[in-house]
Formats: C-alpha cells, sequence, structure tokens
C-alpha cells in the first residue's frame, strides 16, 4: 500500500522521539520514501546521523536554506503525499493551531494542503492542560488527524495519558488512509492538461491563458487515488507517473485517441483551441513585407465530441467547461451536445479561481443534469473532491 508513497515526516523535542527511528524504518521497510524535517529541540533528543541514515536522505532543518530551486517547505509540501508529525510537543501543536511559522516544520504545516497526522506526546499534565486540549481541538477541527496517546508509564515517571502511540498504530493509520484512497486502483485515467498552441509560423503560435494547474491537480488526485495515470500535457512539469508532451490541438487529439483505447476514464481539463491557422509559414513572416496580413483558421477536431462518439460502455469521459458568462446553462448545454458522462464547470472570469489561480470553485454536472456545487478550495483539493465525489468508495 505505502509504495511509492511520499511521507514526511515532523519531529518535535519530545522524549518520543526516538521511538520515530523505528517508524521510519517502518516505512521505508515498506516501500515508502520517506523525508524528515525536525526543529532545533528535536535534535536534542535523536541525531541527525540517526534520521539521515535510517531515511536515506539529508534532514531538512533551516527554513531559509534553498536547495530544490523553490523555498524548502514549498517544494517539500509539493514532494509529501502526507505529513506525519510524530511526536508532537505541546508546543508544536500549539504554534500550529495558531498559525505559527517561525520554524521549517511549522512553516510546513501551514503550507501542507494534503492530510496531515499529528501524534502527540508529552507529560498527562500538560496533554490535559486547557490550552493544549484546546489546541487538539482546533486541529481536529480543521481536517488534521489526531494519533491519540496511549494511558501508560510515561518517561517522565508517572502514569497517565500522553504516551506516544504504539510506532504500529502510526503506521496503519496512515496505511489505512492510503488504502481508503485507493478507490481507483486498476483503473486507467487519462487526464488533458493546459493550452494548445497552434502554430503560425516557426516563432509564433496562437494561444491561450490555461496554466494546466487544475488539469495537474486532478491527475495526481487520480494517482493518488492509485490509478495508473496518463498525464497529457502542453507545458514543463515532472510527474512520476507517465506523462506526454504535445502541442498543438491535432497533436492532443492523436495523444488522446492513442492512450483512450484501453483507459476507463479520460478527463479533458486541457483548453484546447477552437481553431488553427489554415497553413503554418515555414519562415518567419517579415513584417518588412507586410503592413497587414491575415490569418484564416480553420477549425480543430473537437477531442472531446470525438472521444464521446467512440467511448465504449464501461469508458466515462469527462469534460470541463471554463466560461466567462451563463457557466450553468453553457455547461448543461454541452453535457447535452457532446454526450460525455460528466462536466466540470467553472468561472474562468472570476480573478481568485481563475485560469492561473491556485483556487478554484466548480459546479459537477451529470448526465440527467443534477449539479453538485464544491466551494472555493486549492486547486489540490477541488481535484480530490471531484475524484471521490464520482469514484469514492461511497459511490
Ligand atoms: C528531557 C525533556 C523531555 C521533554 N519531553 C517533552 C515531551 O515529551 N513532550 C512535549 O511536548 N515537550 C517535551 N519537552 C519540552 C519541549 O522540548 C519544549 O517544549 C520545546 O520547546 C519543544 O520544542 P519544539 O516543539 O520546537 O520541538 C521535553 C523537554 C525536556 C528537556
Amino acid at each position: 500500500m505505502l509504495q511509492n508513497k511520499n511521507i514526511l515526516i515532523g519531529i518535535t523535542g519530545g522524549i518520543a522521539a526516538y521511538k520515530v527511528c523505528e517508524l521510519i524504518r517502518l516505512f521505508k521497510k515498506n516501500g515508502a520514501n520517506v523525508k524528515v524535517t525536525a526543529t532545533k529541540n528535536a535534535l536534542e533528543f535523536v541525531t541527525k546521523l540517526t534520521l539521515e541514515t535510517l531515511s536515506q536522505e539529508p534532514v531538512y532543518l533551516e527554513q531559509f536554506s534553498i536547495e530544490e530551486k523553490k523555498p524548502e517547505h514549498i517544494s517539500l509540501c509539493d514532494w509529501a503525499d502526507v505529513f506525519v508529525i510524530a511526536p508532537a510537543s505541546a508546543n508544536t501543536i500549539g504554534k500550529i493551531a495558531n498559525g505559527v511559522c517561525d520554524n521549517l516544520l511549522t512553516s510546513l504545516a501551514c503550507a501542507f494542503q494534503k492530510q496531515i497526522f499529528i501524534a502527540p506526546a508529552m507529560n498527562t499534565g500538560m496533554y490535559n492542560n486547557f490550552a493544549v486540549q484546546k489546541n487538539i481541538e482546533i486541529l481536529e477541527n480543521n481536517g488534521i488527524k489526531i494519533i491519540e496517546p496511549e494511558t501508560g508509564f510515561l518517561a517522565c515517571g508517572t502514569n497517565g495519558k500522553g504516551r506516544l502511540a504504539e510506532v504500529s498504530e502510526i503506521y496503519s493509520v496512515v496505511e489505512s488512509y492510503f488504502e481508503k484512497k485507493q478507490f481507483l486502483k486498476n483503473k486507467k485515467v487519462v487526464v488533458t492538461a493546459g493550452g494548445t498552441k497552434e502554430n503560425i509560423d516557426p516563432v509564433r503560435y496562437i494561444g491561450n491563458y490555461s496554466s494546466g494547474k487544475m488539469g495537474t491537480a486532478i491527475a495526481d488526485a487520480a494517482a493518488i487515488a492509485g490509478a495508473e495515470v496518463v498525464l497529457i500535457k502542453t507545458f514543463d512539469i515532472d510527474r512520476n507517473y507517465k506523462t506526454v508532451d504535445v502541442k498543438s490541438a491535432q497533436d492532443m487529439f492523436e495523444a488522446v485517441k492513442k492512450e483512450f483505447v484501453d483507459s476507463d476514464v479520460l478527463i479533458m481539463v486541457a483548453a484546447v483551441a477552437d481553431y488553427r491557422p489554415e497553413t503554418v509559414q515555414d519562415l518567419k513572416i517579415k513584417k518588412e513585407n507586410n503592413d497587414s496580413f491575415t490569418i484564416k483558421l480553420v477549425k480543430n477536431p473537437d477531442i472531446l465530441s470525438e472521444m464521446c462518439k467512440i467511448k465504449k460502455t464501461n469508458q466515462q469521459v469527462i469534460g470541463f467547461c471554463a466560461e466567462s458568462n451563463n457557466l450553468i446553462e453553457y455547461a448543461k448545454e454541452k453535457i447535452k451536445r457532446k454526450n460525455c458522462d460528466y462536466i466540470i464547470a467553472n468561472d474562468i472570469s472570476k480573478k481568485e479561481t481563475g485560469f492561473a489561480s491556485n483556487y478554484n470553485e466548480v459546479f459537477v454536472i451529470d448526465k440527467h443534469l443534477n449539479m453538485t456545487k464544491i466551494e472555493k478550495d486549492t486547486k489540490e483539493n477541488i481535484a480530490m473532491k471531484i475524484m471521490e465525489l464520482l469514484y469514492g468508495k461511497n459511490n
């Protein structure tokens, strides 16, 4: 279940820090990739050398070192599928619950948009303290999974609640999270993303503002859900699933036809140009020779419609509909005209949820024109909510 999953472990300054060495080993043994971030105080309890040897990665400590071209708290967020903070001290719990970001671990927790697990461990007095209890409640109410401490004999000599949950328990909570998420296991999902580029001459093209963020988020969500993913894209991005690079609508059409044959689901998120220049000039068009010129455009293939025409009963085709006005009306008309299984409609006129934004707000419309609104959220969260709504276990 954990094969190739990227697990970020956060260690704070508690006596139970040594137990997390065993957790790292367990995750690694079961195929996960592990990176560790630790607070300065955590290293009073367990050495950097031990953590680096076990994880086979550098331990991330510094907020202000930029080794992977992006600030560490952003690149690690991109990399990790889940963030497991164990042991979580009363101090760090308080900071995360209140949005304090004064070290790499707390900045990561603030920026992280996927699942965070927190395993508190502390003396019973600290655990029962009103502020700690209130902070844990805040974390739980905001989607963080708390792996409760156990009752027993504590390192400080007292007997009570506060001992770090067993390493095997932390492991199985994380494992069952991934298990539940595997609702697309054994399915092949093809996703298109980005805006196509239609050449005019060797240096110019007709394009659009699509950033490819929503399509990438959909492909990532399908991969997290266990699907075999193929992302057909018009921009540079590295992923650990199959990607196919295309430029024009026609290239994309060819790539989609090839990948669709043995797929279960096609999700067309790309902004495909409706038209392309009828002829592409071999040489750069020179302004010296032309005061004006006309480009004749011809229609591109409608990839979504074409795939809907050939889809078999066991295949689904999902279209995206980006409109700047009359969103729902156009979306409903589109699903009927194109005969796709679902249309995801989003309003690109809204600045905060438009093309290049990290946020979106969508309406999922099915064949019978039933509509579900997914409220404004990050594109990653919207993508996961769409996949859960359409293919999650409860469906
Ligand atoms: C020997 C020792 C053991 C400690 N154990 C814990 C603990 O289990 N849980 C906890 O919340 N704090 C514990 N503390 C206190 C934390 O180390 C302290 O609050 C620190 O500021 C936490 O920093 P951090 O959250 O940045 O790692 C311990 C301190 C010492 C000296």
